[in-house]
């Protein structure tokens, strides 16, 4: 694969001092609840590890993936779920978790699809933002950093699979 040059857009100390304040945030907002937080797959599971480990309640975990189809650079309405949560969640109190939202479409699929199964409650926790792209509203709760319109990789962003490893966010020119 050609390799391409990757620059740094968030320190790595940025990125953990900034999920341990969500993870501080949401200790607060759920005292003497059970919330379970879904991380969307690949991206969300890096995300999603470290966030649990500052949320200082019992919490629960699963995992989804899904697949949007759309061109290749933008995703769509169009959701596909490969995998899905292995618990019913009504009655629960669901945090998902992703790495970024874009254009708002896949978080906004997912979103709607959890809302139906019936959770006491449903809230969205993201890292990256790029408010400038978004084509769907998304009532996003929690959120690391807003960014520009770049391309980025790391902390579980990929492109094409790769750089997921990367310890802070970078982004490709
Ligand atoms: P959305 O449906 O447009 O909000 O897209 C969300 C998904 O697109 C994310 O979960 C990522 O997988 C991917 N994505 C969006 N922006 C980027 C980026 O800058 N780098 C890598 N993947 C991205
Ligand atoms: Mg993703």
């Amino acid at each position: 694969m050609e390799e391409k040059k990757v620059k740094v857009l968030i320190k790595e100390e940025d990125v953990k001092r900034r999920i341990k304040e969500l993870g501080e945030e949401i200790t607060k907002d759920y005292q003497g609840k059970k919330p379970l937080l879904i991380s969307i797959l690949k991206g969300g599971g890096f995300f999603l590890a470290d966030l649990a480990r500052s949320v200082k309640l019992d919490i629960t975990i699963d995992y989804i993936s899904a697949s949007s189809y759309g061109h290749e650079t933008e995703s769509s309405g169009n959701v596909r779920i490969l995998k899905d949560l292995a618990q019913p969640i009504d009655g629960k109190d669901v945090i998902l978790v992703e790495d970024i939202i874009d254009t708002g479409y896949t978080l906004k699929a997912i979103y709607d699809m959890l809302k139906i199964r019936n959770p006491h409650s449903i809230e969205i926790c993201v890292l990256l933002d790029k408010p400038s792209r978004r084509k769907v509203e998304v009532p996003v709760r929690y959120k690391g950093f807003e960014i520009p319109d770049l391309f980025v990789v790391g902390f579980g962003i990929d492109f094409a699979e790769q750089y997921r490893n990367l310890p802070y966010v970078g982004y490709i020119e």
